[in-house]
Parts: structure tokens; C-alpha cells; sequence
């Protein structure tokens, strides 16, 4: 049976921290002759688990020799989590299913042999919470963010003015901002130095949200969404292989889903799982299609009302590339996966040319999801100002890095590091639908975005927290 190589996770671990290095040749030492990424797990968790690099297209993540970074806006997912609450009973009634039927037996062996030293990972008062144990935790993965981006962008800041940094009004996304926060400042610093603004996600934010939604519905994309889980006939092959060793046990399709669920949220809390191996690539190939279809119609571009939500993001940015550096040339914000993907498709560096199928896995689309919103994953947009070269005038120019990997705008890469000039990219974002209007925003509620420009430099939210749940190691 071919097995994903869980030895891969940690050479990812590796590289994501040290991506920060990356150079603009080609290294000098003995070419290998292999490419793992097909055997890199995390590329296929369905974005439950760890954060991991989007895989890029060779393009340089630091600037061109010609240019400097002068001003930088993000958006970041939160940092790995536990499952949400609306996944735990699912979960857990799948567990018991296999737990029953192994203790009822009390033959531990075959691929389940593990279950007789294995404890859940998730204590009732965790589900949806940020993780802060083993290798990727989701507050861990957070802090050292923020110390990348302080070695990578720090001169962007001058030290002495207060920073505003946004996040969505909800724990994990607060959190994760926090201790973005300490690792880019260093903590006494981010005490004093930062000051976090917490934006409401109540729907009456209107367009002044980093958490917008959209007051139109496309219906079919809707239904599709709320099927998810989808079945795919390589789930039935697990249940089989399972079911086949245990007498009793009667598994279904729907059932493995949830425990590859598991097994995916558990490396946010674990350094491993022996979860993993109990099921094959070509069955994780087919989970990770199911998170690919359900962004796609949830909130991606299967859905026809996407690009407009995505816009209002798009859209406010420019204004600050426009204006261009000032005092405050960092913009750090903090939000959900579901309010990436609309940017992303806003932008249409992920649209592919065909739409999803639910039932049959879409090899190559450009809809891949874990190069769009891992955990922790994150949209930089950078303004580079370049000197004349052979490629084009001096000027400002755009960058997309995501998941710290350069994503060019598609017809529009004629710059310095395959950059978009900014008058270009200004065309380009003119023509995106309105939010205000596509999405129908009530008059009565905020019409653009604003925090941006209307923003406290008080730090009196900087440390504001929940209770932290009682997880397990
Ligand atoms: C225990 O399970 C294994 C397969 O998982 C099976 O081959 C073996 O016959 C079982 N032993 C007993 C005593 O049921
Ligand atoms: C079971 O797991 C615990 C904790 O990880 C470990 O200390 C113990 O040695 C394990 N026992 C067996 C039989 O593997
Ligand atoms: C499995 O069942 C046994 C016996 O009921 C119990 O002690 C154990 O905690 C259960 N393990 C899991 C992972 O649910
Ligand atoms: C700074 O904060 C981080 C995250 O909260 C913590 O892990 C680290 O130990 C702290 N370092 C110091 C020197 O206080
Ligand atoms: C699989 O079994 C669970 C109970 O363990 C049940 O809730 C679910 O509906 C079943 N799924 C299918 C597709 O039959
Ligand atoms: C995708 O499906 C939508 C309807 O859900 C349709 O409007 C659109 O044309 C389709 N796109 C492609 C490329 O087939
Ligand atoms: C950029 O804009 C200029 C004029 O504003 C136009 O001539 C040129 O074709 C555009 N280039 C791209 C790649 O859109
Ligand atoms: C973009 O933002 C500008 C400035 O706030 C605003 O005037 C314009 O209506 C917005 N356009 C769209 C398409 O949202
Ligand atoms: C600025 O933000 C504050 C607090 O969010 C709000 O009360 C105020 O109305 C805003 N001012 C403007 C001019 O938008």
C-alpha cells in the first residue's frame, strides 16, 4: 500500500521557516533528480491541518535587484486550530464506532494496532479554538510569522510610531494577531508599539469589514456548498480495507471522512498521527477534492457573487498603493479562510478555466485549495518602487506573494520580478464589480472600507483574551 510520507512534513517545516532566505539563482549544489512535493501531505489535509508554502513558480519571494519594498498590506488566515464545534460529533461518533468495535474484540493489530496506546485529542471545551501545542501549533506558526516579517519588512517601520494592526472580532483570529504581534515587535515592545483594532463581524459593518458578506445568495452554488461531505467512491475502498479486518466494524464512506478529518486537526496539536497511514494518497488525494469543490462554491469562484465580495478588499488596497508609503506603510490584518478565497478570486489568480466536478477529483485545476488558504496562510500584497531597467521605466509596481510564493497577475507580469506596474494594476482593479451594490449593502450600514484610514493607536486591546482551553499534549 503506498503511503504518504509523514517523514516530509518536517523537511516543509523546515522550508517554511527558512523561506524567508529564498535566492534569486539556482543553487549550486548536485541537482536532485526527485520532486516530493506530490508526497508532501500537508497538500492534501483539505486545509485542516498545518500551514505549508504554496508551491511557487520559480519567481524570486525577495525583491528585484532594481527595486525595494516600500509599503506591505496582508491578510492572514488564523493559525491552526482544532476542528470546529460543528465537526465534533461527527467526529467523535466515527471514533467510537472504530473504538467499540477494537475494545468489544481487544485484537489490537492490523492497521489500527495504534488505537490500543491512542487518546482523542480534543477535549470538549477546544473545539474551534487556536492550538498551542506540538510543532504547529497554531499560536506558535503565528509568532513566528511575525518574526519573519519583522526581519523581511521591519524597515518599514520606524521604530517609533504606533502601528495599528486589524483583526476580525472572533478568539482565534485575535489571538492569532496577538501573537503576530509579539513575534514582529518582540513582546515588551508589542505592548507599547502596536495597537490592535478589533473590527466587528457583524454583518452591519457593511463594506467596513474584514469580514463582508454578501446579501445575494447563488443558489446553486449554495446547495452544492452545504453538501459537503462529498462522496467519492475512494472513501468506500477505505471502509472496505477497514471493515475487512475487524469483524463488526461497519464503516461507511461518510465515516472515514471524518476520521481523515481527525487526522488532519490532530498534527495541529501533535508533532504526528498515526491516523495518517491508515489511508492511502490516492484516498487523501480524494479528500483533499472535497475541500477543493466546497471552497470553490462555498466562497470561490464557483460562486457567482465571490469576486464581488473579494473586490471590496481588492479595492481599498489600491487606495493605500496609491497614496504609497507614509509613516504607517505596514498593514497587517487578521481574518478567516472564507474571507481570503473571495480575494483571491477577486483577483483571479486561482480561477480555473473549468468548473469543479463534486464527483470526480479535477486533477490540475488551478483551484488547489492548499496553495490558496492553509492554516496560517496569507495574501502579501507589496508596493515595490523600481529603477528604470530593460524591463520598464522607473516607477511603483505590484506584487502578490502568496503563501510566500509570487503570484503573477495574469496578464499583467510585464514588471521588474514579474511585478504589474501600479497604473496597470490600478486598470485592472477599476474593472471588478462593486461589493456596495452586487451584494446590496444596506444605505444604512458603512458603504466603504474605512478602519484603514479611521483607526485607534490605543493599545488597550493588545492583550485582550479569552480563556484558553485545556488541551492535551
Ligand atoms: C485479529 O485481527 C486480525 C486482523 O486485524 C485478524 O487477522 C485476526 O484473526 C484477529 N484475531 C482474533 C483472535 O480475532
Ligand atoms: C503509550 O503512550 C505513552 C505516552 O505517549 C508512552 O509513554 C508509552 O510508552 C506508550 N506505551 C506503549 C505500550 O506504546
Ligand atoms: C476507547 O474505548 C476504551 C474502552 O471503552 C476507552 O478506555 C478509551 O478511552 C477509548 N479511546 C478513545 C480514543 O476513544
Ligand atoms: C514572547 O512571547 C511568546 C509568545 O507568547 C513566548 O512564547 C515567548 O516565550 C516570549 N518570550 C519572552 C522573552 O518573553
Ligand atoms: C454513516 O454512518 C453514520 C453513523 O455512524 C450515519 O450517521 C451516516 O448517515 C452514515 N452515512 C451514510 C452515507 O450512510
Ligand atoms: C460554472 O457554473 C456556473 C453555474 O453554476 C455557470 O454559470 C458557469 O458558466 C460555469 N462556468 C464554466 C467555466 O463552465
Ligand atoms: C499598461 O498600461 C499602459 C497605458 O496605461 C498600456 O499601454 C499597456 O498596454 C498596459 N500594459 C498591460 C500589461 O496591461
Ligand atoms: C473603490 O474605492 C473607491 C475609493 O474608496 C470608491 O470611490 C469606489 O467606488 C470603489 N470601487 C469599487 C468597485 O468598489
Ligand atoms: C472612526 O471610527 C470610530 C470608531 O470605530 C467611529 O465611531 C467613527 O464614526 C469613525 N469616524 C469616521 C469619520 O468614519
Amino acid at each position: 500500500m503506498q503511503q504518504i510520507r509523514t517523514g516530509i512534513v518536517c523537511l516543509s517545516l523546515v522550508s517554511a521557516a527558512t523561506a524567508i532566505t529564498g535566492s534569486s539563482v539556482f543553487s549550486e549544489s548536485l541537482i536532485s533528480q526527485q520532486v516530493f512535493d506530490g508526497e508532501n501531505f500537508l497538500k492534501y489535509d483539505g486545509v485542516r491541518g498545518p500551514y505549508v508554502d504554496r508551491v511557487s513558480y520559480g519567481i524570486s519571494r525577495d525583491p528585484p535587484a532594481q527595486c525595494t519594498v516600500g509599503q506591505v498590506i496582508m491578510v492572514k488566515r488564523h493559525g491552526e486550530r482544532y476542528p470546529a464545534s460543528d465537526e465534533g460529533p461527527s467526529i467523535e461518533q466515527a471514533l467510537n464506532k472504530v473504538n467499540s468495535t477494537l475494545a468489544r474484540s481487544g485484537n489490537y493489530t492490523g492497521d489500527l494496532a495504534f488505537l490500543k496506546n491512542w487518546t482523542y485529542f480534543v477535549p470538549s471545551d477546544c473545539y474551534e479554538a487556536e492550538t498551542y501545542t506540538g510543532p504547529y501549533a497554531g499560536l506558535t506558526d503565528a509568532y513566528n510569522h511575525g518574526k519573519d516579517y519583522r526581519s523581511r519588512y521591519g524597515h518599514l517601520w520606524d521604530g517609533k510610531s504606533i502601528l495599528p494592526m486589524f483583526t476580525a472580532d472572533f478568539q482565534r483570529v485575535i489571538e492569532t494577531a496577538q501573537e503576530f504581534g509579539e513575534g514582529f515587535f518582540g513582546n515588551d515592545t508589542y505592548s507599547i508599539k502596536a495597537a490592535l483594532n478589533i473590527i466587528s463581524e457583524s454583518d452591519s459593518q457593511g463594506a467596513d469589514s474584514l469580514t463582508p458578506t454578501c446579501h445575494r445568495q447563488d443558489d446553486n452554488a449554495q446547495n452544492i456548498c452545504n453538501d459537503l461531505p462529498y462522496h467519492l467512491p475512494q472513501l468506500d475502498v477505505a471502509a472496505d480495507r477497514l471493515n475487512s479486518q475487524y469483524h463488526g466494524l461497519n464503516l461507511n464512506w461518510t465515516n472515514v471522512y471524518n476520521l481523515m478529518l481527525m487526522s488532519a486537526y490532530e498534527l495541529n496539536t501533535r508533532p504526528t498521527s498515526d491516523w495518517i497511514n491508515v489511508f492511502t494518497i490516492d484516498e487523501w488525494v480524494s479528500f483533499a477534492h472535497i475541500w477543493n469543490t466546497n471552497f470553490y462554491y462555498c466562497s470561490g469562484p464557483g460562486n457567482e457573487y465571490m469576486r464581488a465580495v473579494g473586490s471590496l478588499y481588492v479595492n481599498a488596497t489600491l487606495s493605500l498603493l496609491r497614496e504609497g508609503p507614509s509613516s504607517n506603510s505596514l498593514f497587517f490584518n487578521f481574518a478567516h479562510d472564507s474571507n481570503i478565497t473571495p480575494i483571491i478570486t477577486a483577483l483571479g489568480i486561482a480561477t480555473p478555466s473549468e468548473n469543479l466536478t463534486v464527483d470526480q477529483v479535477a486533477f490540475g485545476t488551478r483551484w488547489n485549495i492548499h496553495d490558496i488558504v492553509p492554516m496560517g496562510g496569507r495574501l502579501t500584497i507589496e508596493r515595490l518602487n523600481c529603477a528604470d531597467s530593460a524591463l520598464a521605466p522607473a516607477g511603483p509596481f505590484v506584487r502578490l506573494v502568496l503563501n510566500e510564493a509570487v503570484v503573477p497577475l495574469q496578464g499583467c507580469h510585464n514588471g521588474p520580478g514579474y511585478s504589474c506596474p501600479l497604473d496597470n494594476y490600478t486598470s485592472f482593479v477599476q474593472g471588478l464589480p462593486n461589493f456596495v451594490t452586487e451584494c446590496e449593502v444596506p444605505s444604512s450600514d458603512p458603504q466603504y472600507l474605512n478602519f484603514w484610514w479611521n483607526y485607534t493607536t490605543s493599545t488597550e486591546s493588545n492583550f485582550v483574551k479569552g480563556t484558553r482551553c485545556n488541551g492535551l499534549a
